[in-house]
């Protein structure tokens, strides 16, 4: 190890990194059961990105019309457009009711109905009785659901004790490459300038979506998928990475989101002709259909010269004609949004509005248990020993190749709590840790060390500009073969000027040029990730919506896409099976079926 760097040695029973929803409520957890946890995150908890969470979480309560768990599950498979693993989706929506009560329990402020339970909203591609009718299913705190969860949370975490390591930056997993095992992580403390070594039996990545690899996104300049990378670092693949979602409702030039529980609570999109457009795209669900059925709609308008505005570029969305008290009650925060970063009042003009990055359906691969696999010796699900993935980062399969709004937070707290569950099964607390090898992370502070001495002439913005430019020209929301070659063939161009990157602070002490290098090589990986998955499955599903190839196509491609992405950026493809059996015989398989709204 450098002498320039002195490690700090931590022992945990498990180490989380992340305190978003999925990290504290691992956290939570993992504590209430008697485990001595970590958990480490670059930012103070509350600013995790949960907080930006607007509409709400899913749950079958039934609390508006007839619900049930089951209806849940065969919107959100219909709504992964198959690639979704129904094992997960089944665990997924059967608990999500009881996961929702908790967070009630733990003091969650939802919105509530006449007669005092939890309010739910209609959001896109969610109905009742298979099909039959539209759901009201998204449990809300007014539209800022997310933000009322991250919080109390994080009271839930300081009241269990949860031991924090805030504005600590992860660096890489401690593999033990012998018995394929994770055994801890590297993190560099931004405070003081201090390198750490954690040692933990299970090491929970809750690190997010890589949302920032794009220009335009609703996600926060956080969000650089760190753990996506690490994993990637490691040696082991990521799943699904194709597969984007695009929220069709960013503020055109902004990227703010709007919430879908704008629709949900009645409002709707026009052209540049004052026509509601999604009439003739969907319908039956109209401008609730399925996120990706909507931005394509929308681009497809604007790209036909229908969008609005002198350039003919964005959409609009109405919600003047709803009555100000809803908009006051229910969607306060986007009506601030709107006037801040749109210059709109809602109650009397309707907002520019595009579709933006959201969400990343693709991430590090897991059972529904949130053990990470990876394929070894010819077994698919071969789990990695020590290593689990919750949230965003995690890819248990629930979203497959598109997801629902409001199946986030769920996925969230759900998930976060199932790795306790699992945690508690395969942990022993106190037990001690195995051996090290001896190089232990040398590797990632060679990186660190090597990175905060770049003396090249490329600033780390000017290099994310080209890749977010990148991203956006060849991987957006329509794509096709020649696009995807060239996106391939420039994104190797530009993750070549890494080397050529400049840094200018050398000290250790909060140094966000050093951190903003680092997560900027973490989200080059995954963009590599994305474009070249893209351009490898020739079908549309999904989000992923291919010119050339525009029918989805079962017989080849009702499968996961792995992609791993070596030092240098060179990328390797292969294949995973669809879970299509379920986990119980409480409910049928969902055979595909052609997708309609
Ligand atoms: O539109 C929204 O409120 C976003 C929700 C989600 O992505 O789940």
């Amino acid at each position: 190890m450098s002498k320039a760097y002195e490690i700090i040695d931590h022992e945990f029973d498990c180490v989380v990194v992340g305190a978003g929803g999925s990290g504290l409520r691992a956290a939570v957890g993992m504590v209430e059961a008697g485990l001595n946890v970590a958990c480490v995150s670059k930012v103070y908890p509350t600013r995790s990105h949960t907080v930006a969470a607007q509409g709400g979480i899913n749950a079958a309560l039934g609390n508006m019309n007839d619900d049930d768990w089951r209806y849940h599950m065969y919107d959100t498979v219909k709504g992964s457009d198959w690639l979704g693993d129904q094992d997960a989706i089944e665990y997924m929506t059967k608990n999500a009711p009881a996961a929702v009560y908790e967070l009630e329990h733990y003091g969650v402020p939802f919105s509530r109905t006449e007669a005092g339970k939890v309010y739910q909203r209609a959001f896109g591609g969610q109905s009742v009785s298979y099909g039959k009718g539209q759901a009201y299913r998204t449990c809300a705190a007014a539209d800022r659901t997310g933000h009322t969860i991250l919080h109390t949370l994080f009271q839930q975490a300081l009241k269990n004790k949860v031991r924090f390591f805030n504005e600590y930056f992860a660096l890489d997993l401690l593999m033990d490459d012998e018995e394929g095992a994770c055994r801890g992580l590297m993190a560099y403390c931004l405070e003081d300038g201090s390198i750490h070594r954690f040692r933990a039996h299970q090491t929970v990545l809750a690190t997010g979506g890589y949302g920032r690899v794009y220009h335009s996104a609703t996600s926060a300049h956080t969000c650089t998928g760190d753990g996506n990378a690490m994993v990637l670092r490691a040696g082991l693949p990521l799943q699904d990475m194709e597969f984007v979602q695009f929220h069709p409702t960013g503020i055109f030039g902004a990227g703010c989101l709007i919430t879908e529980g704008a629709r949900g609570e009645g409002g709707y999109l026009t052209n540049a002709e004052g026509e509601r457009f999604m009439e003739r795209y969907a319908p039956t669900a109209k401008d609730l259909a399925s996120r990706d059925v909507v931005a394509r709609a929308m681009t497809i308008e604007v790209n036909e010269g229908r969008g609005c505005g002198s350039d003919k570029s964005w959409i609009e969305l109405h919600l003047e004609h709803l009555d100000p008290k809803v908009l006051h009650q229910r969607l306060p925060g986007i009506s601030e949004t709107a006037r801040i970063f749109a210059g709109v009042d809602v109650t009397k003009e309707p907002i520019p509005v595009i579709p933006t990055c959201h969400y990343n359906m693709g991430g590090i691969p897991t059972n529904h248990l949130t053990e990470v696999v990876a394929p070894k010796n010819g077994d698919a699900d071969a789990v990695v020993p020590g290593l689990m993935a919750v949230g965003e980062a995690g890819c248990p399969s629930v979203h497959g190749a598109n997801r629902l709004g409001g199946n986030s937070l769920i996925d969230l707290v759900v998930f976060g709590r199932a790795a306790a569950h699992r945690a508690t099964e395969t942990v022993v607390a106190g037990a001690p840790h195995k051996p090290l090898p001896e190089d232990a992370g040398e590797a990632a502070v060679a990186r660190l060390d090597q990175t905060r001495h770049a003396t090249g002439d490329s600033k780390t913005g000017a290099i994310r500009s080209e890749m977010q430019r990148t991203m956006q020209r060849y991987a957006s929301v329509f794509r096709d073969g020649p696009t995807l070659e060239a996106g391939c063939k420039r994104l190797g161009e530009v993750t070549s000027m890494l080397d050529d990157l400049q840094v200018n602070d050398r000290s250790m002490v909060w140094n966000s040029d050093l951190v903003e290098a680092m997560e900027l090589q973490n989200l080059m990986a995954q963009a590599v990730a994305t474009v070249h998955s893209a351009n490898y499955r020739t079908e549309s599903r999904g989000a992923h919506a291919r010119e050339d190839f525009p029918d989805r196509d079962d017989d080849q491609w009702l499968k996961h896409s792995l992609i791993w992405v070596d030092g240098g950026f060179a990328a390797d493809v292969d294949e995973r099976p669809v879970h299509a059996a379920t986990l119980t015989n409480e409910v049928e398989p969902i055979a595909p079926q052609k997708r309609v709204y």
